[in-house]
């Protein structure tokens, strides 16, 4: 899972998708494309909105993407397009294009929708980016499930 700084959305969907994958033998991680946040925790925001459904990010610290991540995940999911152009610039061959997709593709195949950024908003806008990954990550889990 993959956004700009690693702190407020790609943390939520990452939390989000390990919630549902418990019972599968699956490594769930996320990264930003940019490198502020390094080491920092998730958003208080982001934080918050996971807590209200029982999900933790308490442990989780922003990390880079790196090129490495083409050789550790089978999926590589970008929360906007912005992030999605930022991890193909960096593609080695065919193989790591493939992996690379936008998450909200996985609601509405080839739409090219963004989850829009929370960062400068209200709380609303976890909530929002919060219901759209839920359910981007029940597409995900009906396929890997
Ligand atoms: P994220 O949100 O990419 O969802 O973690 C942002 C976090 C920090 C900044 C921008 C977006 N920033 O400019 O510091």
């Amino acid at each position: 899972m993959v956004c700009l700084g690693n702190i407020c959305r790609s943390p939520l969907a990452e939390g989000i998708l390990k919630s549902k994958t418990n019972h599968l033998d699956v490594v769930v991680d996320s990264a930003g494309t940019a490198a502020y946040h390094i080491g920092e925790q998730p958003d208080i925001r982001s934080i918050a909105i996971a807590k209200k459904y029982g999900i933790d990010l308490i442990d989780q610290r922003a990390r880079q993407f790196c090129i490495n991540d083409f050789d550790d995940f089978d999926k590589i999911y970008a929360m906007d397009t912005s992030n999605y152009t930022s991890i193909i610039s960096l593609v080695r061959n065919e193989s790591d294009k493939d992996k690379v997709d936008l998450i909200l593709n996985e609601i509405n195949p080839k739409s090219f929708q963004s989850v829009p950024d929370p960062y400068y908003g209200g709380d609303n806008g976890f909530q929002d980016v919060y219901d759209m990954l839920d359910e981007a990550c029940d597409r995900i889990v009906e396929q890997i499930g």
